[in-house]
C-alpha cells in the first residue's frame, strides 16, 4: 500500500514540509510531462472500485471543478452530492449523510466544502471507526475550505505557483497579503504553508477590522517568519522593502453584517490596487488571488489583467495539476518513492498531578481554615490555592465552577483569602463529606483551577496533598464545548462530535495555559471552555 494511500488533508499541517515538498515535485514532473504531450499514465488511478464524493455545502467554481475535472484524470468514478435536495432539508446530521455514502462508495475520497470549521478532522475520525466497524473500505477526506479556518488544497496550489515563480528557490520568499485578512481561509494556510520556505518575511497589508487574527499571526512568528503589520497599500508603499509577490483575497463584508456597512467603502480602498501605485512597483513583481474577485469592487482591478503583474490565471490553473497530485498520492497510486520521514504522532504528558510533600507536624489545614473562618476538616478534602493570584472575583468564579462542575453539592465551606506571604489572592473548599476524589474529578480541577491543591485528611492530619496542573488534553467530559459557533462539535449544530481541547505550549498570545480546540483550532482560555449552565 503507498504511503499515503487513505490518509486526510483537513488542514496544511497535515502534510509535514518534506510531504508537501514531494507534492510539488511531483505536481512539476506532471505538469511539465502533460505540456510536452506525455499522457502520464504513472499518475492515473484507472481503478473502477475508486470513486470521489465531492459535497460542496457552500458555492464554489474553482475548486468544485478543479478536483472534477481531476478526478476524470484519474477515470474515477465521481459523485456530485446534490446537497439543496438532500435530506440536509429533513435535519439529517453531516455525520449520517456520511456514513450513509460511504457504504454506496466502495474505495473513496471525499472532497467537503463546509461552512462549520473542522469538518474533515471530524470525519476523518468518526467515520473511520464507521467504517472499521462496518468492514468497509476506510474513506479519505479533503477539506476543500471550511468556513474561515483553512483551505489546504487551494495553499498547495499557491505555493506550487510561488515555487515556479522563484524558479524552485526555496531559500528566501518575501509575500504581502493583502485583503480580507481575518476572514480569508487562504491566507490563514499560509501561517504554516509557507514554511515550505527556509527564510520568510510576510507583510500583512489590512485594515484594523480585517486584520489577520492575533493567533495566526503568533503562529508565523513561532515559525520563525518575519512579519510586519501595515493597515493599506498605500502606507506600505512607503516602506523601504516591498515584496515581490502580493497574494490578495476578496473582502467577505458579507460576513460582518452591518457593523461594516458605513465603513465598506474606505475598508475597500485600503486594499485595492490603483493605477498611481504602478511606479512603485519593482520590476519581476506578480499579483496572486485566491479568486473568485469582486465583479464590482474586486481589489485586484481589471486593468491589470493584461500586465505582466498578473498571476492569478497560472495560480488558478495550477489548481488542476497539484489536485490530479492530491489524488494520485491520498488514491495510493503514488507515493512509493517518498524518500522523507513521516511526522511523528505527538506524545501526550498525561502526568499532571504532582505528589507534594507532607510535613509530619501538618495541622496547616486547620491552621489556615480556622484563620479564615472555613470550617476544620476532620476527615475529608481541602481544595486550596484556587486561582491564586486572580482577582477576588475571578477566584469566586472558579469556585462556582467548580462546586457545579464536581457536583459538590454537599456539607462545604469555602472562601478568599489573602496569603501573608505573598500577598496574592487565593480560594478555598472545604468538603468534610468528601473522602476522595476520582482521576476524572481531578482532571477537570486541573482544567477549571490550575495550579490547586488538593489535601486528603484523615483525623484533622494531610495524609495526601497534590498539586493539580492543567492537563495537556480535555475530552470526554459533558460540560466542555468549543465556543465557536461555526465549529463542527459545537453543541448548536447537533453533530455527534465529541469536544476536544489541546492544551497550547504557547498561546495565541504568546502565554501558556490556552486550550485549543481539535477541530476549528480555536484557542480558548481555560475558563472559556466549560459550560456556563
Ligand atoms: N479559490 C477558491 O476556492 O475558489 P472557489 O470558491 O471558486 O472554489
Amino acid at each position: 500500500m503507498a504511503f499515503f494511500s487513505g490518509r486526510s488533508l483537513s488542514i496544511i499541517n497535515d502534510l509535514n514540509v518534506e510531504e508537501q515538498w514531494y507534492l510539488y515535485q511531483k505536481t512539476r514532473e506532471l505538469k511539465e510531462g502533460l505540456a510536452a504531450g506525455k499522457t502520464m499514465e504513472d499518475f492515473r488511478i484507472k481503478d473502477e472500485d475508486f470513486s470521489m464524493y465531492l459535497l460542496f455545502l457552500e458555492d464554489s467554481t474553482r475548486t468544485k471543478e478543479s478536483f472534477r475535472n481531476a478526478a476524470a484524470f484519474h477515470g474515477a468514478r465521481v459523485n456530485v452530492f446534490d446537497s439543496t435536495h438532500s435530506s440536509f432539508n429533513k435535519k439529517e446530521s453531516l455525520t449520517d449523510t456520511i456514513k450513509m455514502l460511504v457504504g454506496y462508495a466502495g474505495r473513496s475520497l471525499f472532497i467537503i466544502r463546509s461552512k462549520q470549521e473542522g469538518t474533515c478532522t471530524a470525519l476523518s475520525e468518526s467515520i473511520s471507526e464507521y467504517a472499521h466497524k462496518q468492514k468497509l473500505p476506510t474513506p479519505a477526506f479533503i477539506n476543500a475550505g471550511d468556513g474561515k479556518h483553512e483551505h489546504p488544497t487551494q495553499e498547495l496550489l499557491d505555493e506550487f505557483t510561488f515555487l515556479e515563480k522563484k524558479n524552485w528557490d526555496r531559500s528566501i520568499i518575501r509575500i504581502a497579503l493583502v485583503g480580507d485578512l481575518f476572514h480569508g481561509r487562504t491566507v490563514h494556510s499560509k501561517a504554516d504553508g509557507l514554511r515550505i520556505f527556509d527564510e520568510v518575511h510576510v507583510d500583512l497589508v489590512a485594515p484594523p477590522e480585517l486584520a489577520m487574527p492575533e493567533y495566526y499571526v503568533h503562529r508565523m512568528k513561532a515559525n520563525g517568519f518575519k512579519v510586519r503589520i501595515f493597515t493599506s497599500i498605500e502606507e506600505y508603499l512607503e516602506a523601504k522593502e516591498i515584496a515581490d509577490i502580493w497574494y490578495y483575497t476578496r473582502l467577505q463584508l458579507e460576513r460582518m453584517g452591518e457593523k461594516v456597512l458605513d465603513k465598506a467603502e474606505s475598508l475597500r480602498k485600503a486594499v485595492t490596487f490603483q493605477k498611481k501605485y504602478l511606479s512603485k512597483i519593482q520590476d519581476g513583481t506578480k499579483f496572486y488571488h485566491p479568486l473568485p474577485r469582486h465583479r464590482e469592487y474586486p481589489v485586484v482591478p481589471t486593468f491589470l489583467d493584461h500586465t505582466e503583474l498578473n498571476g492569478w490565471d497560472e495560480q488558478s490553473m495550477n489548481g488542476y495539476f497539484t489536485r490530479i497530485t492530491e489524488i494520485a498520492m491520498f488514491g495510493g497510486k503514488i507515493g512509493d518513492d517518498f524518500k522523507g520521514s513521516e511526522t511523528a504522532k505527538e506524545v501526550f504528558n498525561d502526568d499532571f498531578i504532582e505528589e507534594l510533600e507532607i510535613h509530619s507536624s501538618s495541622s496547616e489545614n486547620k491552621k489556615t481554615d480556622m484563620k479564615i473562618g472555613i470550617r476544620p476538616v476532620e476527615n475529608g478534602l481541602v481544595i486550596d490555592h484556587i486561582g491564586k493570584g486572580n482577582t477576588i472575583s475571578q477566584i469566586w468564579s472558579h469556585i462556582d465552577k467548580i462546586r457545579r462542575i464536581l457536583n459538590l453539592n454537599t456539607v462545604a465551606s469555602h472562601g478568599v483569602y489573602k496569603s501573608n506571604r505573598t500577598g496574592l489572592y487565593k480560594g478555598i473548599i472545604s468538603l468534610p463529606e468528601i473522602n476522595d476524589f476520582s482521576d476524572t474529578d481531578v482532571k477537570k480541577l486541573g482544567a477549571i483551577a490550575p495550579e490547586c491543591t488538593v489535601n486528603i485528611i484523615r483525623d484533622s492530619k494531610i495524609i495526601r496533598k497534590v498539586r493539580v496542573h492543567m492537563p495537556p488534553r480535555i475530552y470526554n467530559f459533558d460540560e466542555i464545548s468549543c465556543r465557536n459557533e461555526n465549529c463542527i462539535s459545537n453543541p448548536e449544530l447537533h453533530e455527534p462530535i465529541v469536544p476536544y481541547f489541546f492544551r497550547s505550549n504557547q498561546g495565541s498570545s504568546g502565554t501558556t495555559g490556552e486550550f485549543i480546540c481539535k477541530y476549528c483550532e480555536k484557542p480558548h482560555q481555560f475558563q472559556e471552555i466549560w459550560s456556563d449552565k
